[in-house]
């Protein structure tokens, strides 16, 4: 199966798509993106994703030279031609290829839709859950806007690498949580399913819409609330989430075990419900 490129409408081999050096998105990181994922060929939430791409797109005020019909058509045409069943779709957009100046180019952008196949999270890896490690949230004010700019995120999924975790949490000043490098966090406190708040300090994750909706199907309780990250490994459980993740529990926050050091109950419950759900969504 090959790995797909879309440039700007143009269809071909991933390794054979090629952007001038003089896009913004490699000078400048001036653009937005989104990761989308497939089950048995059908983009899964992509309606919730586009909608986040022109959001973001309208919150750095890139205007696309396309309509929403097209994206779509051009997201559905590559995901044909890989043929993968569980495929990544990656959309990424920039503010064109000019001359390096900060101002903005009367340029079109650049659209790019990479196709490739998605790996999940080894099974061993979501039945034993996951360690993570909390690191100041050293990121710009707009985490709501789904930025190229990942280099705190890079630096923070690295150094929790390298001590063995599995991702880093971002702590804000304040003391309270904001989200992972490439996942919302949630936790269970008596019985309810708690995540930190929308607003500029996180993403608003794809995955977490869909969870919370999951779980106001089993019944289980929900709340939007600030979690003060000193409480994390005194939770009953902590999960994550995200789109190539889904949902896995997290067992140790920083060394300290969360709860019997297995992912609990409610987060199997949940992790369960989201794959027969997600298909039927799909
Ligand atoms: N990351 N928060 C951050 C900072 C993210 O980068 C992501 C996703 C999420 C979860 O969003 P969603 O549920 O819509 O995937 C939250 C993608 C997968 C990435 O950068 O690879």
């Amino acid at each position: 199966m090959p790995d797909i490129a879309c440039l700007n409408g143009t269809f071909g081999p991933l390794d054979e798509a090629r952007v001038p050096v003089e896009d913004r998105g490699y000078l400048f990181g001036d653009g937005v993106y989104e990761v989308v994922r497939t089950y048995a060929g059908e983009a899964f939430l992509l309606p919730a994703h586009l909608d986040r791409l022109e959001r973001s797109m309208a919150e750095v005020r890139i205007v696309p030279d396309w309509d929403r019909a097209t994206l779509a058509g051009w997201i559905g045409e590559a995901v044909r031609r890989a043929g993968y069943p569980e495929a990544k779709i990656y959309v990424h957009v920039t503010r064109g290829v000019a001359p390096r100046e900060h101002t903005f180019p009367a340029v079109p952008p650049t659209t790019l839709i990479t196709v490739t196949e998605i790996h999940p999270l080894p099974a061993g890896l979501v039945a034993a859950g996951v360690a993570v490690v909390t690191t100041d949230d050293i990121r710009w004010g707009r985490c709501d806007v789904k930025s190229l700019n990942l280099l705190p995120n890079v630096l923070a999924r690295q150094a929790a690498r390298d001590q063995g975790a599995f991702e880093a949490v971002f702590v804000a000043r304040d003391g309270t949580v904001a989200e992972g490098a490439g996942s919302n966090l949630f936790v269970v406190a008596g019985g309810v399913l708690v995540t930190p708040p929308l607003g500029p300090r996180i993403l608003a994750g794809t995955s977490r819409a869909y969870l919370m909706d999951v779980a106001k199907g089993l019944g289980i309780e929900t709340a939007e609330r600030p979690l003060p990250a000193r409480d994390l490994a005194r939770a009953d459980e902590v999960l994550l989430t995200g789109t190539t993740i889904e949902v896995v529990g997290v067992v140790r926050v920083d060394g300290s075990p969360v709860g019997d050091g297995k992912p609990g109950p409610v987060t199997r419950r949940l992790a369960a419900a989201f794959r027969p759900r997600r298909e039927a969504a799909g």
